[in-house]
């Protein structure tokens, strides 16, 4: 299968920002990438970023879209707008969103579909926190999210983050990785991409990404800079 590199650039990013892109097309034109690669930018970059990644291997996302096509919700995105917009992935309950904006496990699932409904591929995000991991907990949680916010149509990647390794340089062991990804992968299909995030930088993204079940990675402080993500690609 091949490994999908995507960067999640949080809230993070003006126009001045696509200069990064940029930088990018020129390291992956220089040596071919043996990754899919993706950027999720926030909303506001969305379709400058699919115009400077149009005729490249790189590939434009969003961090987020409503459950619903259209209507009165001030403030919300569709994934239908997101699809016009350039985007072809839609990442869906990132434990940000989840901590930040009380999105349930059954609110996840609804986002999921309705990405797929726009016939865009959700990047679904499941993993246990810091008290959960010590109670013993993390396989009971991850399979629990799972099981509330997989959607039926099986056109989804699963992204394994551990909320107490994002952003904090803290990663765990390649055998808990392993672990975890074994019971996601046990609950999806052979074919389904399965990433790891949280703080993946170039200098151990090798040893990540030869786990197996391990089919790509979720950057997110890493993708900001060309030359870091490139590392994180190169790693595959
Ligand atoms: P990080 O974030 O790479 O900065 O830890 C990962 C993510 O939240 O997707």
């Amino acid at each position: 299968m091949r490994h999908l590199i995507a960067g999640n650039w949080k809230m993070n990013g003006l126009k001045s920002s696509l200069g990064e892109v940029t930088r990018l097309k020129e390291l992956l034109a220089a040596n071919t990438a043996n990754a899919d690669v993706l950027i999720c930018p926030p909303f506001t970059l969305i379709s400058d970023l699919a115009k400077e990644a149009n005729g490249t291997t790189i590939m434009c996302g969003a961090q987020d879209c409503h459950t619903a096509v259209s209507g009165a919700h001030t403030g919300d995105v569709s994934a239908e707008m997101l699809k016009e917009a350039g985007a072809m992935f839609i990442i869906v309950g990132h434990s940000e969103r989840r901590a930040d904006h009380g999105e349930t496990t059954a609110l996840v699932k609804q986002k999921a579909e309705a990405a797929q409904d726009a016939a865009l591929t959700p990047i679904i995000c499941v993993g246990e926190t810091r008290e959960e991991r010590e109670l013993g907990n993390a396989a009971a949680v991850v399979s629990a999210q799972l099981s509330g916010s997989l959607p039926e149509d099986t056109n989804y990647v699963v992204a394994y983050e551990p909320v107490w390794a994002i952003g904090t340089g803290l990663v765990p062991s390649l055998d808990d990785i392993r672990e975890i990804h074994a019971l996601v992968r046990e609950k999806t299909t052979p074919d389904t991409r399965l990433l790891y995030g949280g703080s993946v930088k170039p200098a151990n993204a090798a040893e990540i990404l030869a786990i197996e079940n391990v089919n790509g990675a979720l950057v997110g402080g890493a993708s900001l800079k060309a030359d870091d993500f490139y590392g994180i690609i190169q790693a595959v």
